[in-house]
C-alpha cells in the first residue's frame, strides 16, 4: 500500500549542486579484487602500485595488537600518549602534534579549517590527487601551478597565486608522483608569500631531510607525516602533523573525536619502540630503488627519474603508457597509471622486495619487443 506520507522527490536536489559534479579521487584497487579479476592467487600478484611498504609492519606491531586488551573502550579524544610519543621522536612539543586516521584526514581537517567555499588553494601539479580533492568537497577553487620539465616547483608562478588570494599551498616532499624533494631554500621562497604551506612528508623517510623541526619557529608551516610508508601500516590509518599550537589546538577541536582508533594508536607506538627494524627496511627499500632505477636505465622505452621515496616515475618513450601498465597487469604485476593529462605517458613504480625487481624487469623485457608504437 502507497505511504500517503510520503511524497515524490529527488534526493539529489537537496545535494550541494558542486559536489554532484566531484570526479573524486582515483583509487587504487585491493589485492583481492585484482587477484580475482585476473584470476591469480594473491600470492602471484607483484603489487607495486600503492607505494606501500613490501615488508610490512613491525613484528612488534603484531605483539602489541594481540596483546592489547581495550578495544572495548573508546581512544583518547587528546591523543595524549600518542602525541607524546611522536613529540619525543621528532623532537617538537606535543602541543604542535595532531594525528589522524592517516594523513588524508588531516588534509581534510585542514581544507574544512581553512578554505571556505570560493577560496582558493594553490595545487602544484603534477602532484598527489588528494589536495585536489579536499579541495573540491570544500568547494574550495584550486590553482593549478605547473611543475617544471624537471618536476621542482615553479616559485614564481606560486607567488603569483598567492598574490592573487591564495590561502594555502600544498607541497609534497618528497613528491607523489615524481619523487623529487624541495630544497629548503625553495621552502623558505613559499613561506615568504604569507600563505599557509602545508607540507606533505609522507616519503620523507626515505630521503635525506625532514622540515618539521621549522614547525615551532613558523607561523605558517604544517609539515604532515604518515606511518603508512616507512611503517608499513597504510591499512590502519596513521597519519600524523606539527602544526603551528593555535592550529593544533583548533584541529583537535574539529575533528572527530574519536578519529584515531585504538588498535591505529597501539601500532604507533609499537613501531616507534622498534624504529632499528623499521629503519633497516627504509635503508633495504633505498637500496633496491637505487638497483631499480640503474635497472629500468637499460630499458629502452622508459624514462625513469631519481627519486628520493619508495617509488620510480617513469615516462614512456615511443610506447603507450596504458597499453604497457595492461600488459603488466595480465602477468600479475600492478604498477599505477594516471589517467590525468599530464601523467598518461607516466607510470609509477612502487619499489618492492627484490624478487618483485625481478620479476618486473623480466616482464618489462618480455613485453618491450611487442608493444605497438
Ligand atoms: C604525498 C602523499 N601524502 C599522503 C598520502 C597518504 O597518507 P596516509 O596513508 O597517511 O593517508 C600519500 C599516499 O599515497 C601520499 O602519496
Amino acid at each position: 500500500m502507497a505511504d500517503p506520507a510520503r511524497t515524490e522527490m529527488d534526493p539529489l536536489r537537496l545535494v550541494r549542486p558542486e559536489l554532484l559534479e566531484l570526479l573524486g579521487y582515483e583509487p587504487i584497487e585491493p589485492v583481492d579484487v585484482l587477484a580475482e579479476e585476473l584470476g591469480f592467487s594473491a600470492e602471484q600478484i607483484v603489487k607495486l602500485d600503492g607505494n606501500e611498504n613490501p615488508y610490512g609492519p613491525s613484528p612488534r606491531v603484531k605483539e602489541a595488537l594481540a596483546n592489547f586488551d581495550l578495544y572495548h573502550i573508546y581512544p583518547d579524544p587528546e591523543q595524549r600518549r600518542v602525541r607524546q610519543a611522536l613529540a619525543d621522536y621528532l623532537g617538537v612539543d606535543s602541543e604542535h602534534i595532531v594525528v589522524g586516521n592517516g594523513s588524508d584526514e588531516l588534509l581534510g581537517i585542514i581544507a574544512c579549517l581553512f578554505l571556505s567555499p570560493g577560496d582558493t588553494a594553490v595545487n602544484c601539479v603534477p602532484t598527489f590527487g588528494m589536495y585536489d580533492f579536499v579541495c573540491q568537497i570544500g568547494g574550495a577553487r584550486v590553482v593549478e601551478v605547473r611543475r617544471r620539465a624537471d618536476f621542482s616547483l615553479d616559485l614564481a608562478g606560486v607567488q603569483e597565486a598567492v598574490g592573487e588570494g591564495a590561502k594555502i599551498v600544498f607541497i609534497a616532499s618528497p613528491n607523489n608522483p615524481s619523487g623529487n624533494a624541495v630544497s629548503a631554500a625553495e621552502l623558505e621562497a613559499v613561506l615568504a608569500t604569507g600563505a599557509l604551506v602545508v607540507m606533505d612528508e609522507a616519503y620523507v623517510e626515505f630521503s635525506d631531510g625532514s622540515f618539521v623541526g621549522l614547525v615551532p619557529q613558523q607561523d605558517n608551516l604544517i609539515v604532515l607525516r604518515t606511518f603508512s610508508k616507512w611503517a608499513g601500516l597504510a591499512g590502519l590509518r596513521a597519519g600524523y602533523g606539527a602544526f603551528p599550537k593555535g592550529i593544533a589546538e583548533l584541529m583537535l577541536k574539529v575533528k572527530m573525536p574519536y578519529n584515531m582508533n585504538v588498535g591505529a594508536q597501539v601500532a604507533v607506538l609499537a613501531s616507534l619502540e622498534d624504529r632499528e627494524t623499521l629503519q633497516q627496511r627504509v635503508r633495504a627499500i633505498v637500496r633496491e630503488r637505487e638497483r631499480l632505477l640503474v635497472e629500468l636505465a637499460t630499458v629502452p622505452f622508459l624514462q625513469a627519474f631519481p627519486s628520493e621515496a619508495n617509488f620510480i616515475l617513469c615516462r614512456a618513450r615511443g610506447v603507450d603508457a596504458g597499453e604497457l601498465w595492461q600488459r603488466l597487469r595480465q602477468q600479475g604485476i600492478f604498477v599505477r597509471h594516471f589517467s590525468t593529462p599530464l601523467m598518461k605517458d607516466c607510470i609509477r613504480i612502487t619499489v618492492g622486495k627484490p624478487e618483485h625487481t625481478d620479476r618486473l624487469l623480466a616482464a618489462l623485457r618480455e613485453i618491450g619487443g611487442s608493444l605497438a608504437p
